[in-house]
Order: structure tokens, then C-alpha cells, then sequence
């Protein structure tokens, strides 16, 4: 990916921009097919929102729920496996932990029909875009911004890989009342991650004992994922967990900049349940 040109990271499939190495035109044709399970474990989070920290949480309440043990990788998003590693999921036993950084109108359809269960992890989007811009920088497959005001204009349009944040959003508002959904917040889960470690499990019926569900808290902190990170991401495991704060915004944002986002914020989300969720 190195060799490649900045310009050919990024292209568009379907008016969205996709990376090209990792997540090609045959990948997100094949997903279209792909046969969903109503006991599927379904991560969805927009990028940078928090979708390393989840995934981490759902294998130790998966481990300690079914006595199943899994290797400590990342699991890959769907959008990334090549038509035959999708052939190879759909022969996984059950519960499979699936996850995605797609938009809901390009999940595969069959997991609204099976009526799956979706975690959908949401981050506000000034520290969203702090993250996506140090992120995009350290990813051979991304390309990268010049400085962060580029790339602050590219967010804000949604010209930046898997569009825009406030497109992800507003299609997530629409179902927050769908009992399928459930919407957890990087902020919240940073205030009491406890207690995000026992909605979730409970969500997905898994029933843990207070005892558990402490355990996978204490191993979940940033601090605690950071230091395995060599293991489940391998070199990228510090590009991955990088900071790990509610704020880091205010370092990068210039007033303007700061302001635009809050009208923009107001404009989409202003008065929704999900905006009021993500106020920051
Ligand atoms: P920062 O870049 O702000 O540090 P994703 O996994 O969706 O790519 O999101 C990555 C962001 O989540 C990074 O944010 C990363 O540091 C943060 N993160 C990962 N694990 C975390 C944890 N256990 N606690 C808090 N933040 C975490």
C-alpha cells in the first residue's frame, strides 16, 4: 500500500469513499448476499468512534458468557473480507461476533430481517474527527492529510473514507427506537464503563454475575487495551489505541472550526434523541 498513490487510496462505491486495498468494489457486492443470524453478535460504529474498545468488550463478555474461548485478534470488519473469508464466516458457529463501519443502508439486508441485534457505538464528532485525522495519518491504507484544517474541511463534507459522519448519524437517529438497536456512547462508557459492560451483556442476553462483569471492566480501560494491543493489533496496535480521552478536541479545533461543527451539530441533530446523546 505504501507504493500507492495518495489519490488511488480512496474511491467512490455508490456516491460513498471506500479504501481500495482494503475494502474493493467485490467485497461490498458479495456482503449484499451475506445470510444474517438472529443470535449474530453486530458491531456498527462509524470510524474512530470507538469500535476497538467494543469489539474488545463483546469477546470477554462472549468468553465469559459461552465458556468459548477465541484468540485475542481483532476481528475484521465485514467490509473487508474478500468473498471467500465471507464463505468461511458463514460456516462459523454461533454466536459469530460480526462488526462493520458500514452506513445502515449498506448493512446486508438480512440482518434487519432476522431481526439481529445491533450495538451501534457512537463518539461526539469534534473528538471523532481528532481521531480520524491522527488515524488516517498512520494508516498505510488511508491517505494521508496534509495538515489537520484539510482534513478537518474533508470531514466535514464526508469526503473521507465510509462519508459522513453526520449521514451515519441521522440514519442511526431513525432507529433508536427499534428494540433491535441499542446506541452506546464513547463518553458514556468512558464515565462508567461497569455499567456499559452490563447493558450490553444484557442486551444480547448474556447473563454475567456482578463478579464478571467488574473483571472485563477493569481489563477493558484504555490503559489495560493498550498494553495488549501488540497482541490483538499487531504493528498498529498504538495507532489503534492512541490517546483514549473525551476532549482531545480542543487541542486541534480552532474557534471557527469549533463553532461551524456546533451549527452543523445543531442543523442535523438538533433536538433528537441521538443528538442529545452525542452533545458534547
Ligand atoms: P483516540 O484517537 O482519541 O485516542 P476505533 O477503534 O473505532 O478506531 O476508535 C479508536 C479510538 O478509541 C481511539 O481514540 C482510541 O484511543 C480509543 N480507544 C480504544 N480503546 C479504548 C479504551 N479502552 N478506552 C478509551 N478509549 C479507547
Amino acid at each position: 500500500a505504501k507504493a500507492m498513490k495518495e489519490e488511488d487510496k480512496l474511491y467512490r462505491h455508490q456516491g460513498t469513499l471506500y479504501a481500495t486495498i482494503k475494502c474493493p468494489p467485490e467485497n461490498l457486492q458479495a456482503l449484499e448476499k451475506m445470510e444474517a443470524r438472529p443470535d449474530d453478535v453486530l458491531l456498527v460504529a462509524y470510524p474512530k468512534c470507538g469500535f476497538s474498545w467494543m469489539v474488545g468488550v463483546l469477546q470477554k463478555i462472549m468468553v465469559a458468557a459461552t465458556g468459548v474461548e477465541k484468540e485475542a485478534k481483532c476481528d475484521p470488519l465485514l467490509e473487508f473480507l474478500c468473498p471467500e473469508m465471507q464463505k468461511m464466516v458463514s460456516e462459523c458457529p454461533s454466536p459469530r461476533l460480526l462488526g462493520t463501519h458500514l452506513h445502515p443502508k449498506n448493512i446486508p439486508a438480512s440482518f434487519t430481517a432476522k431481526k439481529t441485534k445491533m450495538l451501534v457505538m457512537f463518539r461526539n464528532p469534534k473528538d471523532t474527527a481528532v481521531s480520524y485525522f491522527h488515524f488516517t495519518n498512520n494508516n498505510p491504507f488511508l491517505p494521508n492529510a496534509e495538515c489537520w484544517d484539510k482534513f478537518y474541511s474533508e470531514f466535514m463534507s464526508g469526503d473521507v473514507a465510509w462519508g459522513s459522519y453526520f449521514d451515519h448519524a441521522l440514519a442511526w437517529e431513525k432507529r433508536v427506537d427499534d428494540p433491535n438497536v441499542m446506541i452506546v456512547t464513547y463518553e458514556c462508557l468512558k464515565k462508567n464503563l461497569p455499567e456499559g459492560v452490563r447493558r450490553v451483556s444484557k442486551f444480547f442476553n448474556f447473563s454475567l454475575s456482578e463478579e464478571q462483569i467488574q473483571k472485563i471492566a477493569q481489563e477493558s480501560t484504555f490503559k489495560a487495551m493498550k498494553e495488549c494491543s501488540k497482541e490483538s493489533h499487531g504493528k498498529m496496535g498504538d495507532v489503534f489505541f492512541r490517546k483514549g480521552e473525551v476532549g482531545d478536541w480542543k487541542n486541534h479545533f480552532n474557534d471557527a472550526q469549533s463553532k461551524e461543527m456546533d451549527a452543523e451539530f445543531e442543523k442535523r441533530l438538533g433536538g433528537t434523541k441521538l443528538g442529545a446523546l452525542l452533545k458534547y
